[in-house]
């Protein structure tokens, strides 16, 4: 069974492989329009979403398939069902399943018991389908992924840089997080980040000023400093205060460099309206390219 719950467990051929076959779906939308005819995506949500709810739905319609949306609210799993019992069920049904969840333990339960391909629509550990459509919008940008520098401001603990350090070092992606001293990567991901940067030559750190995080990056990367169910406290907004994407940050960085956001924006903290809506934002591409990724990767795993 291959399910799609890490960057980590894909090489670099295989996920190029993906970016291409999105961008060929882009460009030709009509050469797969049937690809999904009888096939069924349930969408396993149990945290909010916009974008990745959306792009999945969306996909599946434009390939001819369906999609069931399910929260714990409307299923039995609100009520106390198991993650095996409902994953098993599910699988009786439908032809793969996307899920949100909080833990990625949950996730890794879900791959366990289904019979069918499981995707990671998030977890608290990682984003691999928001990163996939996020190297294909540099590729797009820039030209090129193999000795790109792309510097994260934000939280060091944060599921999109656990999914950057498990794909940049295979691209020749060069990845700085810039974080508040004190903070650390993940280790099991950094680990893995370091052995493939040494086979590729890259580098992978984590450094505290934002100003030497920015001054040669080709691509600036944020996300909200606070998770979904955080509630932001004055201390912490203290802390990452200086860690801001705004006009002056910005004027620090290669005039030719992109800004990024996974969204949702916390605008006016992590990043400004200035910074977001200026020219060098790709965020909206990164938000299409979403729809592009999650095609190919359906195609992939039930096509
Ligand atoms: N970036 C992202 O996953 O957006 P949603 O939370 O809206 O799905």
């Amino acid at each position: 069974m291959v399910h799609f719950l890490s960057l980590r467990d894909f090489s670099a051929k295989e996920l190029e492989g993906l970016i291409r076959r999105a961008m060929e779906v882009k460009r030709y939308p009509q050469s797969v329009q049937d690809a999904m005819r009888g096939k069924t995506l349930a969408l396993l949500f149990l945290k909010h979403s916009t974008r990745t709810r959306v792009s999945f739905e969306v996909a599946m319609y434009q390939m001819g398939g369906n999609a069931i949306y399910l929260t714990a609210d409307t299923s039995q799993f609100g009520r106390g069902e198991t993650i095996a019992d409902t994953i098993r069920t599910l699988s009786r049904y439908v032809d793969a399943v996307a899920a949100r969840v909080f833990e990625h333990e949950q996730l890794e339960e879900l791959a366990r018991h289904a019979t069918v391909p499981v995707i990671n629509a998030l977890t608290n550990f990682n984003h691999p389908c928001q990163v996939l459509g996020d190297l294909m919008t540099i590729l797009e940008h820039k030209g090129r992924l193999d000795g790109i520098r792309l510097s994260f401001l934000g939280p060091a603990d944060n599921n999109i840089v656990n999914s950057l350090l498990h794909a940049c070092p295979k691209f020749g992606v060069h990845l700085t997080v810039c974080s508040p001293p004190g903070q650390r990567l993940n280790p099991t991901a950094l680990e893995y980040a370091r052995a493939v940067a040494r086979e590729t030559d890259t580098e992978v750190r984590l450094v505290h000023d934002p100003i030497e995080a920015v001054k040669n990056a080709d691509v600036i990367y944020t996300d909200v400093w606070f998770s979904m169910h955080e509630t932001p406290s004055e201390e912490g907004l203290r802390l990452y205060r200086p860690y801001q994407v705004n006009e002056a940050l910005m004027a620090q960085a290669p005039k030719d460099a992109v800004f990024m956001h996974c969204m949702p924006i916390k605008r006016g903290q992590e990043a400004t309206d200035a910074v977001a809506d200026s020219e060098q934002s790709i965020i909206f591409d990164q938000a299409e390219n979403r729809l592009h990724t999650q095609k190919a990767i359906l195609l992939h795993l039930i096509g």
